[in-house]
């Protein structure tokens, strides 16, 4: 393996660290590298051919006072495989708030568990403001070029998807929402090059929804009024559609009044899901109404008939219990898949009727689906998820989803072996659905190293046809995307993308 420094960055975590998200398998990372040359156990398929990026959140430095994983700086990850090889790089998104906390030598934002009120940095970004836009959430390509999004609102920073390289702020030709931002799950349709997004606030009407094309341009932005704040976190796309919603879980209006963000559950509101044509202004917005629940990803939606099919994980208990336990146990109850019992879930939103049937596909608790994204926005079949370990925000498996037939596939990493969220590649020339690989990274505590693993996406339960060691242990965190060379910019000019240290 040629491995090659490509930067450090300066760290105030306390080298005794116990904090149960900034070790074992979320033990952070200080050092950039670059390496090719990896060593492989298996065969790097000659048919995989594009980008494995994969967002973490990863600290420098501890918090003001309580340190939330959501909290971490934006570190990404690249795998790039070409004609049977591969290439490794981890960079941080270089954000406002990482090269500001940098040179202060300590951290600048209150986190999302602390009082914004005692930010020692007053203004800043996120629907709840005065936080720090650690670009940390997810990763998705568009025109070319990765962006890094935040779940809690603000810049979308732009990467080179090859060397990693922050290349500024998405500006969309001067239509970028600046005020309001975007929230974490842009939608790329690799169909027509258009990025479906949209932004919430404290501030009425509290959500927007737009669509930047493929040249970059906001060509549609319209106010989506919600009865007041929300804490909305995905959204959907068919053909024609976009699916956003307006869910009975959010911050609770008389905290709110005095400064106080409180989030709760209010089982007797109703779920609220609007469809709206994809270039369809306020008025053609429609709602309809579903079991209360709360929903943190959807895997897909899809035009069939007169109906609008949507498939997401339908939490069975989105308010685990807040008291008992010590401080940690009882924040961490909310990013804890055993608590929340996310399943997957179909909902029919009959456009004729207004009326929506929904039912449930699965008894397995899974979250963080993931399809094959040249069938995003169309009937789908194949979803592929991760499980996680009682307890604990990770993925210790993952499990093939057919929703023709009901079946399952189940791979597990291993004891002390946690994945990432697991994206599907189409091989090249694929001919159906799952004619692809699955990649992913591990981050395995008992050998203290990282591979990434490549599945047949095909036969998911034979486990993976090559692993690929990398250079350092990676920290885990949360979304991943896969970025097919064919839609990087370069890529095709360039056979050394990527593979140049
Ligand atoms: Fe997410």
């Amino acid at each position: 393996m040629d491995i090659e420094v490509l930067g450090r960055a300066l760290t105030t975590l306390p080298a005794d660290d116990d904090h149960p998200y900034r070790t074992g398998p979320w033990r952070p990372q200080q050092v950039e590298r670059g390496a090719v040359d990896l060593e492989v156990t298996g065969e790097i398929p000659a048919d995989l051919e594009g980008v494995y990026l994969r967002n973490t959140e990863n600290p420098v430095h501890p918090a003001v006072e309580i340190y939330h994983p959501f909290d971490g700086d934006g570190m990404v990850h690249a795998v790039g495989f070409r004609d049977g090889k591969a290439f490794y790089r981890n960079r941080f998104v270089r954000t406002d708030g990482f090269v500001a906390e940098q040179e202060a030598g300590g951290p600048l934002w209150a986190g999302i568990a602390e009082d914004p009120r005692r930010s020692p940095t007053q203004t800043g970004w996120g629907a709840r403001g005065r936080m720090k836009d650690a670009s940390s959430t997810d990763v998705v390509l568009h025109n070319g070029v990765a962006l890094t999004s935040f779940y809690q609102c603000g810049d979308l920073y732009r990467l080179s998807p090859t060397t990693l390289e922050t290349l500024g702020k998405a500006t969309w030709n001067g239509g970028f929402p600046s005020n309001a931002g975007v929230s974490a799950h842009p939608k790329y349709d690799e169909r027509t090059g258009e990025l479906m997004f949209f932004n919430y606030s404290t501030e009425a009407p509290y959500m927007h929804y737009g669509v930047v094309d493929g040249q970059d341009n906001l060509v549609t932005y319209v106010d989506v009024p919600l009865p007041g704040p929300r804490l909305p976190h995905d959204m959907a796309f068919t053909e024609n559609y976009a699916i956003l919603n307006d869910l009975p879980l959010f911050w609770m209006p008389e905290a709110l009044a005095q400064g106080k963000y409180i989030a709760k559950f209010q089982p007797d509101i109703p779920t609220r899901l609007a469809v709206i044509p994809r270039h369809g202004t306020t008025a053609d917005i429609r709602w309809f109404e579903a079991d209360p629940t709360y929903v943190l990803h959807w895997t897909n939606a899809y035009e069939q008939g007169d109906e609008i099919v949507l498939e997401g994980f339908f939490q069975t208990n989105p308010q685990p219990p807040s008291g008992g336990g010590t401080l940690y146990q009882r924040m961490f109850r909310f990013i804890d898949n055993d608590q929340l019992r996310p399943r997957l879930h179909r909902w029919r939103l009959n456009m004729k009727t207004g009326l929506c049937k929904e039912e449930r596909l699965s008894e397995l608790t899974t979250e963080f689906g993931m399809i094959n994204q040249e069938y995003a926005g169309r009937p789908h079949r194949y979803s592929y998820a991760a499980t996680s370990p009682v307890g604990w925000f990770l993925f210790d498996g993952l499990v093939k989803h057919d929703s023709l037939t009901g079946a399952e596939e189940h791979y597990r990493f291993g004891d002390g072996v946690f994945g990432s969220e697991t994206a599907m590649a189409p091989r090249i020339g694929s001919k159906s659905e799952d004619d692809g690989y699955l990649v992913t990274i591990t981050s395995d505590v008992n050998r203290d190293l990282s591979e990434c693993l490549i599945f047949d996406a095909a036969d998911v339960s034979a486990g993976p046809v090559a692993r690929i060691r990398l250079p350092e242990r990676v920290s885990s965190g949360t979304h991943s995307t896969w970025a097919p060379g064919a839609l990087i910019t370069g890529w095709e000019n360039d056979p050394t993308a990527g593979f140049a240290l």
